[in-house]
C-alpha cells in the first residue's frame, strides 16, 4: 500500500492524512475483492523496518489501525471476512494487539480472509521458521536431514494460507521490499504508478486483466503453446 506519504505531500497535508486516505482505499479494495470472489487479501500495512519512522507517524498508524477495526468490524461480519495477522505481533502496542485479538476471535469462523502484515518482514518470517525447526531438532523431534521446502513452509506465520497468485504494488516502485519473500516465488507482479490512496476500481480491474493474460509456467513450459512456438 505504497504512496500514502507522497499523496499527502502533494496536497500539502501531513503524512498521517495520507495514511487515513489509505485506510479508505482498504475499505474499497475489500469490496472489489468480494465482487471478484477473491478469497485471500494480504495487505502490507507495517513492516519491521517501519518502526524507524518518526514516532508521531508510527503512533498515527497504530491509532488508525485501532480506529479502522472499530469502524470496519460490522463490515467484516456483513461480508463474512476473517481477520488474520502476520508478523511480530509481540512488537505491537498492547492496545493494538488487544483490538486485533478481539476482531480475530469474533471473525474466526469466516472463510474469506483479510490478512494484515504488521511488524512484518519476509526475512524475519523465514528466520522464525528456521528457529522453530532448530528447536524441534534440538529436542530430537526432527531429523535435520528431513528439512525440505515443505517443512519450512509449514513453519511460516500462516502455513495454511496459499501462496499469493498476484502481488500489486502501488506508486511505481519496482521491488518487493521484504514482502512475502518465501511465498512470492511464483507470484505474478503488477506495478501501477497510482498512489495507494488513489487506487480505485479501474486500477484493480487493470491488475486482474493483466494477471489473466500472464502465462504461468512455474519453471516448466507453456501448457498452450502459441502457433509460432
Ligand atoms: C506506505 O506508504 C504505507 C504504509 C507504511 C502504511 C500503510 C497503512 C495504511 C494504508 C493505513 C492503515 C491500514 C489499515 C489496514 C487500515 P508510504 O508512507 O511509504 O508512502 P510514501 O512512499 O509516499 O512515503
Amino acid at each position: 500500500m505504497d504512496g500514502n506519504g507522497r499523496w499527502a505531500q502533494a496536497r500539502g497535508l501531513p503524512r498521517a492524512e495520507g495514511h487515513r486516505a489509505g485506510g479508505k482505499t482498504v475499505r474499497r479494495v475489500l469490496g472489489y475483492c468480494r465482487d471478484a470472489d477473491i478469497r485471500y487479501l494480504t495487505l502490507y500495512a507495517f513492516s519491521v523496518e517501519n518502526w524507524k519512522r518518526p514516532k508521531d507517524e508510527v503512533a498515527a498508524l497504530m491509532h488508525l489501525l485501532v480506529d479502522y477495526l472499530a469502524h470496519e468490524e460490522p463490515m467484516l461480519h456483513e461480508h463474512r471476512v476473517r481477520l488474520r495477522i502476520m508478523g511480530r505481533r509481540e512488537d505491537l502496542p498492547p492496545e493494538v494487539d488487544a483490538a486485533l485479538t478481539r476482531v480475530e476471535r469474533a471473525t474466526a469462523a469466516y472463510e474469506r480472509q483479510l490478512i494484515l502484515c504488521l511488524s512484518y518482514g519476509g526475512r524475519t518470517e523465514i528466520a522464525h521458521a528456521a528457529r522453530e525447526l532448530a528447536r524441534l531438532a534440538a529436542k530430537g523431534e526432527l531429523d535435520p536431514e528431513s528439512i525440505d521446502e515443505d517443512a519450512i513452509a509449514r513453519h511460516l506465520y500462516l502455513p495454511d494460507v496459499p501462496d499469493p497468485d498476484l502481488i500489486i504494488r502501488t506508486s511505481g516502485e519496482l521491488r518487493l521490499s521484504n514482502f512475502l519473500l518465501w511465498q512470492a516465488s511464483y507470484a505474478e507482479l503488477y506495478v501501477t504508478p497510482t498512489l495507494w490512496p488513489d487506487f480505485g476500481e479501474a486500477d484493480f480491474k487493470a491488475a486482474l486483466d493483466a494477471f489473466a493474460r500472464r502465462d504461468r509456467r512455474y519453471g516448466g513450459i507453456s501448457a498452450t503453446p502459441s502457433p509460432q512456438s
